[in-house]
């Protein structure tokens, strides 16, 4: 090997370790140490390095992850402990007994749980041999799975090398769970819905079916996570054990494996109970599907003393949540136009109590998903509220039918003004596109006066209805031009409340900042954070109307469709007059893009290495961010100095490599002078 090509097989090491420090930085620590371009250029180089040289390919590096070539079938692969399944049980007393079983058994045992959440999703065993994965199957019958090799080596938060080696097993089987998160599973469904597929009935079967893909690629663009619960068998180079399931979790944690989350050590049925409640209460928060806890005995000795039953562990045992979903009955289906005037379909149910709180309104979403999950009016039907506090109908039951339900149809005209319902191609949503039909007018009316947005208070949903109605409304900037006289007029609004209400609505107008006027014009795709963004960017309104899909997407957290979505607001005749009509009211906050002056360092990029005179790095980080700019902890091809103090590291070396700009304590600090002034 000449000097060239050592050294491109040096880079190529060292950038799969970089790569895999950062997949463990940004999935297992959640404490990414550098910017998502940042790690893109890493592993971009990567892979154009592994590409130009193939002859130091290997199947471990990170890059392999977007999935190899698709496998005629899955083979069998017999485990070589089996993986048990659980015994469930659903109440506090059941629980009891369980630990007192234990208890009686091992009376001298000071004894505690390891009790963690139980994620809805496919048993997975992943073998590690000498730090570098090397196979993974399914849970299958207990015995026998099959083995998925090159579809879990996808997934994103499962390492390809452990770090932290010398705390590694030498051999190691991990288990756990495959989870897809609850709203990325909504979005495939939804994509599916779109392209008129078959949608997955639950998380558990979206990621169990991407797992159980003939072509990696398929599974590699779907958002698996797995998070590990447990070993089978583990072999320490030295006489290292992992004594407890504690130690099995951080210990696994340590090597890049992440952990299922929220684990803790119990030593009662009381501190079960309590943390039982907890989880409970926010399971519908977690970005995954839970559906109860599992409490096993932590010491690891103890678990071997107590051993299994045919099927089952006996020192470890499941304790269901109650369901979050219930039967119902279907009685009519509604049809709610929002303020972007898209039509959206509500299904009214007999009042029923799904998971403690009393539902009979669910959102049925689109017409697709009608079709797709086959509901007909009087249909006996499963709800649920998964993640967000608007409950779903998941399915129908169909073999309960007795001949009277009715087919629901998409209604051709908006159920509010009655014009004609149009589609945007590759959109699902049927839409009324009158600007000035009286449901879209409201919506965006209680939108406009919202809290995050123009804040007038006094001016809710019940005085929205009552001025459009009247007439009194029927645009947004009518709200600026209404009389006392006119108010007065309206049923129970008397002098004082008229007075107050016209009070806030000039406050709101004279107060208003730009980015509540951008969120206020409920432009799809732009919630509060975005408007912040867009008005950081842009003086005023009408700079921001005058901004093209290119620039808008330069912007931090603004993607190709959030762009298009504000230039397809903006080029619209009747919103281009909206704003000349705001420039008349005097309806115009500009920003104060101060922040050119204030931040002199802007998205200027430093690295420090070494030990810098009298100043700490928390200082000097400091420095940087108050003048906007930002500190990686790695050089890399965007650092725009690299600081070097007494005793730089390896970073330094490095850093001259690559061509970056070196400069000395002195030179950092007449920067930051310089640039202040
Ligand atoms: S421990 C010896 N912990 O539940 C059995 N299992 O019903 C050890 N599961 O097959 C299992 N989350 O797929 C364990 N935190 C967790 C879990 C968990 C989900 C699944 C697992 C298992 C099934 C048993």
């Amino acid at each position: 090997m000449n000097n060239d090509t050592q050294q491109v097989m040096q880079r190529i090491k060292e950038l799969r370790r970089l790569v895999e420090y950062h997949n463990y930085r940004y999935y297992i620590l959640d404490d990414p140490e550098i910017t998502d371009p940042e790690y893109d250029m890493l592993f971009n180089e990567l892979v154009s390095l592994e590409k130009k040289h193939p002859q130091f390919d290997h199947p471990a590096s990170p890059t392999k992850k977007v999935g190899g070539d698709p496998a005629p079938a899955f083979s069998p692969r017999t485990h070589s402990i089996p993986m048990y399944g659980l015994d469930n049980c659903f109440s506090t007393d059941e629980v009891g007994l369980f630990i007192e079983r234990i208890r009686k058994q091992n009376p001298e045992n000071n004894l505690s749980f390891w009790v963690e959440p139980k994620l809805d999703g496919l048993a997975v065993e992943v073998i590690y041999e000498s730090g570098t994965f090397a196979a993974a199957s399914t849970r299958g019958d207990g015995m026998t799975g099959e083995e998925v090799s090159s579809n879990i080596k996808t997934i994103k938060n499962l390492p390809l090398s452990l770090i932290n080696l010398q705390k590694a097993p030498e051999y190691l089987e991990v288990r756990g769970e495959v989870v897809i998160p609850k709203k990325e599973f909504d979005k495939l469904n939804a994509i599916k819905a779109e392209k008129g597929e078959k949608i997955f009935a639950n998380p558990r079967n979206a990621a169990a079916g991407s797992v159980r893909q003939l072509d990696p690629k398929i599974t590699a663009s779907r958002p698996l996570y797995f998070f590990a619960y447990g070993a089978g068998l583990i072999r320490f180079r030295d006489n290292t054990r992992w004594t407890s399931q504690s130690e099995i979790s951080s210990g696994l944690r340590e090597i890049g494996i992440a952990p299922v989350p929220n684990g803790k050590i119990c030593r009662d049925l009381i501190e079960i109970q309590q943390y039982f409640h907890e989880q409970e209460k926010s399971r519908l928060e977690s970005p995954f599907d839970i559906d109860g806890l599992v409490i096993k005995v932590n010491d690891i000795l103890l678990q071997e003393r107590l051993g299994f039953t045919a099927r089952t562990p006996r020192w470890a045992i499941s304790w269901k949540f109650a369901a979050a979903q219930a039967k119902t009955r279907l009685e009519q289906i509604r049809i709610q136009v929002g303020r972007t005037g898209v039509l959206t379909p509500v299904a009214c149910l007999a009042s029923v109590n799904v998971g403690g709180v009393m539902v009979s309104r669910a959102t049925l979403h689109n017409e697709n998903e009608i079709q797709a999950k086959d509901l007909k009016i009087g249909d006996m039907v499963l709800v649920q509220r998964a993640g967000d506090v608007i409950p779903e109908v998941v399915r129908s039951f169909k073999e309960e039918r007795t001949g009277q339900e009715m087919n629901f149809v998409f209604p051709e005209t908006c159920p509010s003004c009655q014009s004609p319902v149009t589609k945007i191609k590759n959109e699902v949503a049927w839409r009324c596109v009158n600007l000035s039909c009286p449901a879209r007018l409201e919506q965006g009316l209680i939108h406009f006066a919202s809290r995050h947005a123009l804040n007038i208070e006094g001016l809710g949903k019940k005085w929205i209805k009552i001025l459009v109605k009247q007439g009194l409304i029927t645009k947004l900037t009518d709200i600026f031009l209404l009389k006392k006289d006119d108010l007065l007029r309206l049923d129970r609004m008397g002098e004082k409340s008229a007075g107050n209400l016209l009070d806030s609505i000039e406050r709101a107008r004279t107060d208003i900042t730009l980015s509540r006027l951008i969120f206020g014009l409920g432009i799809r795709h732009v919630g509060q954070q975005t408007a912040k963004s867009l008005a950081e960017r842009f003086g005023d309104l009408e700079e921001l109307a005058g901004a093209d899909e290119e620039y808008l997407q330069t912007i931090e957290d603004i993607g190709p469709e959030v762009a298009s979505s504000i230039v397809r607001f903006f080029s619209n005749p009747d919103n281009r007059k909206l704003l000349d009509e705001f420039g008349l009211l005097g309806l115009w906050p500009v920003s104060r893009p101060e922040s050119a002056k204030k931040n002199p360092l802007s998205n200027k990029k430093f690295v420090f290495t070494g030990i810098l005179d009298g100043l700490s790095r928390e200082k000097a980080k400091e420095m940087v961010e108050s003048r906007g700019g930002g500190v990686a902890g790695a050089v890399s091809k965007n650092v725009d100095y690299v600081v070097a103090g007494e005793k730089p590291g390896s970073k330094l070396a490095k850093a001259k490599d690559m061509g970056l700009r070196i400069i000395g304590q002195k030179e950092f600090l007449e920067l930051i002078h310089v640039e202040d002034r």
